[in-house]
């Protein structure tokens, strides 16, 4: 059994080298009695994974890349991407506190500040049936690295303000926007979350472009649902829902 304790950061397992602290994660749940709450951090990732099957390249030791294994097991399926929600809003929440100008989440969940990324979410859900059991919420930061490939469309702490950061002050803050929001989470403040996901939410009630079938089409973001999907009125007044495969916000 594993405890039930979820106070994230309680157990911290530093690692020099990983695959990916998503994959360490993993293997260690199935293996071990590891207790909930735990986070594996790297200080470098040899085939860091990002969302869709992409990879998550980033210098060692210039950034946060870190795990977190939680107990999901009181989320309903459709109240799924609530957690998605929370780690989204915590790392905005964690960047704010550098008065780095305005941040905005990108739905689903990349946070940008300025149209260029400056964090990333993997989350991974382990189901028993059709009951979610656990989540590893992988978070990637890019806090000290200025040299990014072009098509990464990336910034970083460093490249925003011109100082070298602590990845601790940053991890630390997180971890503690984490244990706030997912008490939120545990506690089921849907409405509370939905009002401060929505406040930062990049383009939210604002008519933008939108990829959709190969098509630009423009339409207003009315929001995000519980299943994650994005809301967007059409033309015609109606509202569509789509998922991140079907859709691709132009920004
Ligand atoms: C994205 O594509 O935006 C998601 C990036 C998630 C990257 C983090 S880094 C730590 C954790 N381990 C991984 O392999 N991926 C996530």
């Amino acid at each position: 059994m594993l405890m039930k304790t979820n106070h994230i950061g309680n157990q911290l397992i530093k690692l020099n080298i990983v695959d990916s602290t998503n994959n360490y994660a993993a293997k260690y749940l199935k293996q071990t009695k590891i207790p909930f709450g735990t986070v594996i951090m790297a200080q470098y990732q040899i085939k860091g994974k990002g969302q869709v099957d992409s990879v998550w390249n980033a210098n060692k030791n210039d950034n946060i890349l870190m795990s977190v294994i939680l107990d999901t097991s009181f989320l309903s399926v459709n109240r799924v991407f609530y957690l998605s929600k929370i780690v989204s809003l915590s790392i905005h929440e964690s960047l704010n506190s550098f008065d780095i100008g305005n941040i905005f989440i990108k739905w689903p969940n990349d946070i940008f500040v300025n149209k260029e990324k400056i964090a990333g979410i993997l989350i991974e859900n382990q189901w028993k049936g059709q009951s979610l059991i656990s989540s590893i919420v992988g978070i990637g930061i890019n806090v000290n690295q200025t040299l990014f490939p072009e098509s990464y469309n990336a910034t970083s702490l460093k490249l925003l303000k011109s100082k070298t950061y602590s990845l601790d002050e940053v991890f630390e803050k997180v971890i503690a926007r984490m244990n706030y929001n997912f008490t939120l989470l545990n506690n089921l403040s849907f409405d509370k979350i939905d009002s401060d996901y929505h406040k930062y939410l990049l383009n939210y009630n604002k008519i933008t472009n939108f990829f959709i079938k190969n098509k630009i089409v423009k339409a207003k973001l009315c929001g995000v649902d519980s299943f994650g999907k994005i809301v967007l009125k059409m033309d015609n007044n109606e509202l569509k829902y789509y998922d991140l495969k079907q859709v691709k916000q132009i920004i």
